[in-house]
């Protein structure tokens, strides 16, 4: 079972994680379990204080080491006595590498995760320099604090341990797997404000399906982010599929 301890401020907002949908049924099932830690239950002062003012000036405030020192090491001795070998510190923040479905993948190959999620202008950074293994952005943006990047980096990796998704297929086909964006998608109504859905997913043949699908998917790709390809080789087969998109978006005037 993958364990998941998180040091926060606001160990309730992780609710929405361990308790709707798909992450919250293998947290029912025991597929991963999820501790929270509060730095303020590590305060030193009657205040419970976990922030300070930055050494030299500015606005805003900068968490404190040694709460947060302590709430690291409570939780990663928690994971190892849960049998974890090696329990890999993640801070979420702007400054980390972006988060990556190969990253996804990688993390969720562990034994145990401790995620730190900072508020304020940061943490110290001592507590990173000491405590942390890796650094992680979920995006050039900024959020008002980590709780949020660290639960989109939780549910990407949930959903990838064995049995969660019902459909043992559905996280292979999902965009980025194979480099590639996912393809459209469509039920019932046939036909809808007068678009009707493609003929060849009405066709029943499974290897024009495939290879529309396919086709779709590159072509999406290549329209929005041709950036991808430059991580990925296109075989012959997909430059014909890429050809016959184009053709396809040609005839009906996209
Ligand atoms: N904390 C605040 N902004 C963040 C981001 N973009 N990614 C990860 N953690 C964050």
């Amino acid at each position: 079972m993958l364990q998941i301890d998180v040091v926060t401020l606001f160990p309730k907002m992780f609710d929405a994680v361990t308790q709707s949908g798909i992450t919250g049924r293998a947290c029912d099932n025991r597929v991963y379990q999820f501790l929270p830690w509060n730095p303020r239950d590590f305060a030193a002062n009657a205040h419970r204080t976990i922030d300070d003012r930055p050494y030299g000036g500015g606005p805003g405030m900068v968490m404190m080491v040694e709460p947060l020192k302590q709430a690291l090491l409570a939780a990663q001795q928690r994971q190892r006595s849960a049998g974890v070998r090696k329990p890999k510190v993640i801070y979420v923040s702007p400054q980390g590498p972006l988060l990556t479905h190969q990253k996804v993948m990688s993390l969720s190959q562990e034994e145990g995760l401790v995620f730190l999620a900072g508020r304020y202008e940061g943490v110290d950074e001592r507590v990173i320099e000491g405590y942390v293994d890796e650094e992680i952005s979920i995006g050039d943006y900024v959020l008002s604090g980590g709780e949020l990047a660290v639960m989109v980096v939780m549910d990407s990796v949930i959903r990838q341990l064995p049995g969660v998704l019902g459909d043992e297929q559905s996280a292979q086909q999902d965009s980025f797997v194979n480099g590639l964006l996912d393809c459209p998608h469509y039920t019932r109504p046939e036909v809808f404000d007068g678009r009707a859905v493609p003929n060849v997913l009405m066709s029943g043949n499974h290897a024009d399906i495939m290879r529309w699908r396919l086709m779709q998917s590159l072509g999406r790709t290549q329209q929005r982010r041709e950036d991808l390809f430059k991580s990925r080789e296109v075989s012959a087969e997909e430059r014909q599929l890429l050809e016959q998109y184009r053709m396809e978006a040609q005839g009906a005037g996209k």
